[in-house]
């Protein structure tokens, strides 16, 4: 895709204008309009805060796909369910707009939970089909429908030609472009190579709440991922024999699900790109991951033999 050059930002404004209501972000994205550039083409980043270098990769991705790049901060509690972390889910706003501002976000939309749902629980929400009782949505009944739900009220606040989400969260990234396609919603949805640290462990908000002994444990899903990649040659059961050694080799950690499917989450194909995919509870903290292995072919090969 050609990346357009950045625009010049309205002469008020250093940072992101931050909107707190539906008019403060129509106002705030009509401003754009006002520079002589009306029909400008807004990128979409969705997140729930306290964002990391993660987030700032998916940013900068975004910023050339548009000229209006707007960021939502928002922790959903549609997508908590009873006894999850939407209490003690980490908030760092201030942090969050400083990345936000050095990631040329022209918009930061962080509505209070009153805005985006001013009756509390929607009456009329989005179903996200049988796509989401699988994987996370096995241990977590209801996550995905609070994530496609609050996703569809997004675009119809912002209005996105594109959005943006990381591939960290394969499954909601997958649910959300079936969302879109079903519901034919006029926008195109991007998904971005998950970051990782220096040993492998993936970006994740999530990571803050791991102790130093959790925070060694938890390499063991990223290794995981690798032994099970390095094993796409043999096909899919020796895929998830060898990711399975090693989680069962660290015992800081309770797997969820280990499983091999296709890119669209249904059965593995025999052969070519299929995705390995993992949760973990390493102490309290549930950590997810997924990586793209390519089944019955050398990983340098293109094509299956
Ligand atoms: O991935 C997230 O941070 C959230 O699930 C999202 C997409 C922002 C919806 O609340």
């Amino acid at each position: 895709m050609t990346s357009l050059a950045r625009p010049p930002r309205p002469a008020t404004t250093d940072g992101p204008v931050v909107a707190r209501t539906r008019v403060e972000l129509h106002r705030a994205i009509r401003s754009f309009d006002s520079l002589g550039r009306p029909g400008a083409r807004t990128v979409l980043v969705p997140t729930m805060g306290a964002l990391h270098a993660g987030h700032a990769a998916l940013l900068d991705h975004a910023r050339g796909r548009g000229e209006v790049l707007v960021a939502s901060i928002f922790v959903n509690p549609l997508q908590f369910g009873p006894g999850e972390d939407l209490e003690r889910y980490p908030r760092s706003f201030d942090e969050d707009l400083q990345l936000c501002a050095r990631h040329h976000v022209d918009v930061v939309f962080a509505p209070a939970v009153e805005v985006m749902y001013p009756d509390g629980r929607p009456k009329v929400s989005v179903h996200p089909g049988p796509l989401a009782e699988i994987l996370d949505g096995a241990s977590r009944p209801g996550h995905f429908g609070g994530v496609v739900t609050v996703v569809a009220k997004l675009f119809g606040l912002v209005g996105p030609h594109v959005a943006v989400f990381g591939e960290k969260d394969y499954q909601q990234l997958v649910l959300i472009r079936r969302m879109v396609a079903d519901l034919c919603m006029p926008v195109a949805v991007l998904g971005v190579e998950t970051l990782r640290e220096p040993d492998g462990l993936a970006l994740s908000s999530r990571n803050a709440y791991l102790s130093v002994e959790e925070r060694r444990a938890a390499v063991a899903l990223s290794a995981a991922l690798r032994a099970g990649s390095l094993a796409g040659p043999a096909g899919a059961e020796a895929v998830l024999a060898a990711a399975h050694d090693v989680i069962a080799a660290e015992p800081g950690v309770a797997l969820d699900y280990l499983e091999v499917r296709s890119g669209d989450l249904d059965a593995p194909p025999p052969r070519g790109a299929a995705r390995l995919l993992v949760a973990a509870r390493v102490g309290t903290t549930r950590l997810v991951d997924n990586v793209q292995v390519q089944l019955g072919m050398r990983a340098s090969e293109g094509t299956p033999p």
